[in-house]
């Protein structure tokens, strides 16, 4: 059977895919971060593997193995991971589904904060960090020929992803509703809504593994066969 033939139409082509948590420290012992598990992005990462594609996934702290067939890295923090990113590229597809934190604490303490010493209310000052998927998408000459981001919306998930895709300048976003009552944090089912260029296109609940796949086969569509 030919290496290239349906079973593989990624063959020959690199995937990079962020996926879990970041971890924002505090001080030496205590961290920021937030409630990823990082199946979806490990599902994707798996998918695309599936497909053929040499895939690097960069991850945030998660209890997840690293899925067969993929090279995997391993990071704390938002800068952390797009380190780890810059060094990935070039690459033909990118997929951002790291729940990468927003803010990382301004000034981190190099000992541990003692009980007391902010007196009876300790202020933290936050800083943003950088975002990996603008960054990308914006990349100029390294850019990867196709960008795909998550848009994680608790409320109005397509206005606000459509809104998301031109602020970053991706390609596609899959939007998801995140709001308590889905479950998708943690949990093994997503709804997701995919936007692109030529519209939005809602996809029926199904499970992280589902969509991982769904992304990959279209992703596969996408950058036909490598030269
Ligand atoms: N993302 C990223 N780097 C960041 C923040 C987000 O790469 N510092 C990526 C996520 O991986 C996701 C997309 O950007 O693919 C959207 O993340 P989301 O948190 O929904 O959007 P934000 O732009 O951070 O906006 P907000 O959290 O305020 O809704
Ligand atoms: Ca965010």
């Amino acid at each position: 059977r030919a290496l290239t033939g349906p079973d593989q139409p990624l063959k020959g082509r690199r995937a990079l895919v962020t996926s879990g948590p970041t971890h924002e420290p505090i001080d030496p012992v205590r961290y920021i971060a937030n409630r990823s598990s990082g199946k979806q992005g490990h599902a994707i990462a798996a998918a695309l593997a599936a497909l053929g594609a040499e895939v690097t996934l960069v991850t945030g702290p998660v209890t997840l193995p690293d899925p067969p067939g993929v090279r995997a890295m391993h990071v704390e923090s938002a800068r952390d991971m797009l380190a780890a990113c810059r060094e990935t590229l070039p690459v033909d597809v990118v997929v951002c589904a790291a729940a990468v934190a927003d803010w990382r604490v301004a000034d981190a303490a190099d000992q541990k904060l003692k009980k007391g010493s902010g007196g009876d209310a300790l202020a933290l000052s936050l800083t943003e960090n950088p975002d990996i998927l603008a960054t990308l998408s914006q990349a100029g000459e390294g850019r990867p020929g196709l960008v795909v981001g998550f848009a994680a919306e608790t409320e109005q998930v397509v206005e606000h992803a459509r809104a998301k895709r031109d602020r970053k300048g991706c390609d596609w976003i899959l939007a998801n509703d995140v709001s308590a009552a889905t479950g998708t944090f943690g949990g093994d089912a997503n709804t997701v809504h995919l936007i692109t260029a030529d519209g939005v296109e809602s996809w029926p609940a199904q499970s992280k593994a589902e969509v991982g796949r769904g992304l990959a086969a279209r992703i596969a569509d996408a950058l036909g066969p490598a030269a």
